[in-house]
């Protein structure tokens, strides 16, 4: 396990967890990396750290470089226990180590974490001499926590950025001008949704607060270093903040004997004779965060499920709340369903979806067992007119 030189005494020391499925409900498919950064100046900084099982990992990649002894500064730029697992773990080593984190949030939640390691907090714009390198603390706050922080390090202009401009990918490769940088665009925005998206004002001003810097490299906690594309990654988290349509409607649904499922295809056709790209997702097979990645960005969401004992299915009401608390582009919705009686649940899925940034584009549509195609093609004209404005 060896550092790999990202420029000039800096170093990625982080761990690559090639077999992470699940981020705390989050599929991640492609795995993730833990990244750590070493600067070797006058003094010695770690900044951020691995979440805890990959400690040893970690270890090793920085003695390959220095003795971890020798570290004189630990930055936490974020409490979350992917970034500050391996944190006592290393503090026990580097025993003379300061940690510096966002003053009020970050030493709150380290303490709450770890207790009392001696924390240092730094407040916005706040400066830490390395020698020839200074690092300037930017606070991000919730980005996606109250404590998050970036930090900036000149004069080689390197932003640690923690969460923000992360992937969940896994690879070999440390920079976006070697890696797949199609996949790190799919997993940044699927990190984006799924992590970072229901904070778009704070990220905003995260992104007006990074505006007026001199950036050549950003290195996130997760995943590749951008490096080349920095004005493209940049590009596409301003339109996510800013909630930019794409031209896309998400129909998410469940069935049980394929009646919903028929509704489903009517709105689509609906969708498409009024030149929108329709986009079907059965909670059967997808999972709810790919959804949300896709859905993000659709100007419609449409979500249907059977009634069953009385309620939505299991699967819609768990992409329901999923959705209520990621959501932040505003939509217009469509609920639907089918059901054999009761006939629950497209109202339930209705109330689900009303919020500030969810309209209902029509009241919600059920069908009883098994519609008939007249019912169908009325459906999918009640949709046109509806999107017609009629
Ligand atoms: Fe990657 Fe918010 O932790």
């Amino acid at each position: 396990m060896k550092a790999m030189r990202i420029a000039e005494g800096v170093y990625w020391v982080g761990a690559i967890d090639w077999n992470l499925r699940n981020f705390h409900g989050y599929e991640t498919e492609k795995g993730s990396t833990y990244n750590a950064y070493l600067v070797v100046d006058e003094k010695i900084a770690l900044i951020d750290t691995v979440k805890e099982p990959f400690k040893e990992e970690m270890l090793a990649r920085i003695a390959s470089v220095v003795d971890p002894a020798k570290i004189d500064v630990i930055v936490s730029n974020h409490a979350e226990p992917d970034h500050s697992g391996a944190l006592p773990f290393i503090k026990g080593i580097a025993k003379d180590a300061k940690i510096y984190t966002a003053a009020g949030a970050g030493v709150k939640d380290l303490s709450a974490y770890y207790g009392d390691l001696g924390y240092t907090g730094m407040k916005a714009g706040e400066t830490l001499s390395l020698g020839k390198r200074t690092l300037t603390f930017v606070p991000t706050p919730m980005v996606h926590w109250p404590d998050n922080m970036v930090s900036l390090m000149t004069p080689d202009n390197i932003l640690f950025s923690n969460d923000a401009f992360g992937q969940h990918y896994a690879s070999d490769e440390r920079l976006d001008s070697e890696c797949d940088l199609a996949e790190a665009y799919i997993q940044a925005r699927k990190y984006y949704a799924n992590i970072v998206q229901p904070y778009g004002m704070q990220t905003g001003k995260a992104l007006e607060a990074l505006a007026g810097l001199k950036i050549d490299t950003i290195c996130p906690s997760h995943g590749i270093i951008w490096t080349e594309h920095i004005p493209d990654i940049l590009a596409l988290y301003r339109s996510w903040v800013q909630g930019e349509h794409d031209g896309t409607a998400a129909i998410v649904y469940d069935t049980m004997w394929h009646s919903t499922e028929a509704m489903a295809h009517a709105i689509e056709n609906a969708f498409l004779a009024q030149g929108y790209k329709p986009r079907l997702y059965n909670l059967h097979y997808c999972h709810n965060s790919d959804v949300i990645a896709d859905a993000m960005s659709a100007d419609f969401i449409a979500v249907g499920s059977p009634t069953l004992n009385n309620n939505m299915m299991p699967s819609v009401a768990s992409f329901l709340t999923y959705f209520k608390g990621l959501n932040g582009n505003k939509k217009k919705f469509i609920a639907f369903g089918s059901y054999g009686w009761g006939g629950q649940s497209p109202d339930q899925v209705f109330e689900a979806l009303k919020s500030p940034k969810c309209e209902p584009l029509m009241p919600a549509v059920k069908f009883a067992y098994k519609p008939s195609d007249g019912q169908l093609k009325a459906l999918e004209e009640d949709v046109i007119r509806a999107l017609k404005g009629e």
